[in-house]
């Protein structure tokens, strides 16, 4: 296996054949600018259901459906508002997915037998390229619409994979057994995409943000000169709100830059393991030896790219814990803030 980030992008070749499996209702794992996707025919039924079966995901959570161009939305779309096309046109190709209402034909194992559907456009040029070809080979098949189903590529629970050697690491049996991993490089974005519900507009009720993401919830504002609000209980499901989501298999804790050093010092003197620190600041200059110092960006776009990669560095590391300062308020944060108080989450009540 190469190391992250140095192998090449997929060729066209592969990016054909991979069209041509998802044609044929097998899975394609391909890269995307936030996290990588593992993909089927959204329109395949026995395709989609191998989502989750390889993912090990509950089959009543919805999948987002990749798109090759903003127009391909109306197929999809049982209605669209303004709204849906304001976005599109502001943030398409890119990290943003809208919840609209969804067309009768879309199969309820997209949509988790709601009555919306996600809708994405991917930037990457690999995911362009592919979406593309797909949308050729089902014209060309006759078929009305093309859309790639698509949750991130990574076994239930566990954390988005941020380039291809992460998927391989996901998926090694359903690898072995075929599954195409089209590359692309290390994904610039690196946290999945902001999630934005526009399918209560038609009945007056406000834009929600259901995932925070690169695209802040000020700049969809912005473009649409209406409020965006946090979600309520009634929003739809998002199987990332769920508490145990984007976590580590290692003891994850958040701490305020300054309890860090207090923190570490109180857990080196009550456990006899190592411990791995993620803060925004260099390693003290006299560092135990039995922890290891991981300073991340002081940028939420330099930090959330690494950021999982970084968690699955620390989490083979095998040490007993990590400690991670909590990085600093302001909207921009609101992405790696929202993983990482989910990562946290996942391990309250146990001691650090
Ligand atoms: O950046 C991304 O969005 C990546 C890449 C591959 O595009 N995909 C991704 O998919 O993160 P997934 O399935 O891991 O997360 C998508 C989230 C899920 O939490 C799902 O519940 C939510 O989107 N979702 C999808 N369709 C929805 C719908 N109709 N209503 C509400 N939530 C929906
Ligand atoms: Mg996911």
């Amino acid at each position: 296996m190469s190391s992250a980030g140095v192998e090449p992008a997929a060729s066209q070749a592969a990016i054909e054949s991979a069209a041509q499996a998802l044609m044929s209702g097998q899975l394609v794992a391909f890269p995307t600018e936030t996290v990588y996707g593992l993909g089927a025919d959204a329109d395949n039924a026995q395709a989609v259901a191998q989502i989750y079966a390889t993912k090990g995901r509950p089959s009543n959570h919805p999948v987002i459906v990749h798109l090759a161009t903003p127009d391909d939305m109306q197929a999809w779309a049982k209605h669209l508002d303004q709204q849906a096309w304001q976005l599109a046109q502001a943030f398409w190709p890119g990290p943003l997915t809208l919840i609209v209402s969804s067309d009768a034909q879309t199969g309820t194992m997209i949509t988790g037998g709601q009555t919306t559907v996600g809708l994405r456009c991917p930037s990457h040029p690999v995911a362009r390229a592919l979406l593309a070809e797909f949308a050729r080979l089902k014209r060309q098949a006759g078929a009305v619409r093309a859309g790639v189903a698509a949750p991130s590529a990574n076994r239930f629970g566990r954390i988005s994979p941020t380039n291809a050697d992460h998927v391989r690491q996901e998926f090694t049996e359903a690898i072995a057994a075929g599954l195409l991993v089209l590359q692309g490089g290390a994904s610039e974005v690196g946290i999945e995409s902001t999630i934005v519900d526009l399918s209560g507009l038609a009945l007056g009720l406000p834009v929600t943000l259901l995932r925070p993401g690169a695209i802040t919830a000020s700049q969809i504002e912005a473009v649409l000169g209406q409020p965006v609000l946090a979600p309520t209980s009634e929003s739809p499901r998002v199987s990332g709100s769920l508490k145990a989501h984007y976590a580590p298999t290692t003891p994850f804790g958040l701490v305020d830059g300054k309890d860090l050093d207090a923190t570490v010092t109180q857990w080196l003197r009550q456990h006899p393991g190592c411990l791995a620190v993620m803060a925004l600041r260099q390693a003290p200059r006299a560092l135990d030896n039995r922890v290891q110092w991981f300073c991340m960006a002081d940028d939420p776009s330099l930090y959330a790219r690494d950021l999982y990669a970084r968690l699955r560095e620390m989490d083979d590391l095998g040490v007993a814990a990590i400690i991670c300062q909590h990085p600093p308020q302001g909207l921009a944060w609101d992405g790696v803030v929202d993983r990482l108080t989910r990562a946290a989450a996942a391990f309250e009540g146990s001691s650090r």
